[in-house]
């Protein structure tokens, strides 16, 4: 799913995605966030969030109209990290009240979103219907080496040094077995499975309490070994 962008498909996620606020405050939350040292959080990584979102609920049997809901809330979730990293899910929630009311999208539309966006941290975030599970899952398995801003920070910096390593990252769903299992191809020559679960533990377990939700289990595989 990661090369996939099929905003072409989704005339409301095109409208969210070229709305000017949306495309000013993404590239200013990643601006940001890569003074604060973080990884790759502009427009590449609404857009592949927002088609796995989308997809998790497609594949699982949701409508076609929630799934689009997901692929909006997983296109503006980070888009509140300019105004500061630590409320960023809430203010991201609010400047979506403004953009899909602006847009056309109806209360009961909006509403869902901004509950997904203000509770896909693993902090303080709970998944709390279809959307929200889908938009955890899919934030959270977007690890990979493309997020590295600058490959020489990977020595001192564990986060760059685990996505830089992560070759692959795939979040496959078996609607059959209800099953979501994130595939990983890591480098362990570059970073050791054990730095992985050192700074993702509790991202996989907010995956696991998602992939609960949606009435499926959660599982891992890393180089093609089941981890749990
Ligand atoms: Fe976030
Ligand atoms: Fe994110």
């Amino acid at each position: 799913m990661h090369s996939t962008n099929r905003g072409a498909d989704l005339p409301r996620l095109k409208l969210v995605q070229n709305h000017p606020d949306v495309v000013e405050f993404l590239a200013k939350a990643d601006e940001y966030l890569g003074t604060l040292g973080y990884t790759e959080h502009g427009a590449r990584h609404a857009s592949l969030v927002a088609h796995i979102a989308h997809n998790v609920l497609e594949r699982l049997g949701h409508g076609a109209d929630v799934s689009e809901l997901a692929a909006v809330a997983g296109y503006l979730h980070d888009v509140g990290n300019f105004i500061g990293r630590e409320s960023h899910p809430q203010s991201a929630a609010v400047i979506a009240y403004h953009v899909l009311r602006e847009l056309g999208f109806n209360p009961a539309e909006y509403a869902v979103i901004m509950g997904a966006i203000g509770n896909h941290d693993e902090q303080l975030g709970n998944p709390l219907d279809p959307v929200s599970a889908a938009l955890i899952l899919a934030d959270k398995s977007d690890v990979h080496r493309s997020r590295v801003r600058d490959p020489r920070t990977t020595a001192e910096d564990i986060h760059d040094r685990v996505n830089y390593a992560a070759e692959r990252s795939f979040l496959n769903v078996d609607p059959a077995g209800r099953r979501i299992t994130l595939e990983l191809t890591i480098d362990t020559t570059i970073s050791g499975v054990m730095e992985y679960f050192e700074i993702f533990l509790s991202r996989m377990i907010m995956c696991r309490r998602a992939a609960d939700f949606l009435g499926c289990s959660f599982q891992m595989e890393i180089n093609g070994v089941k981890i749990f």
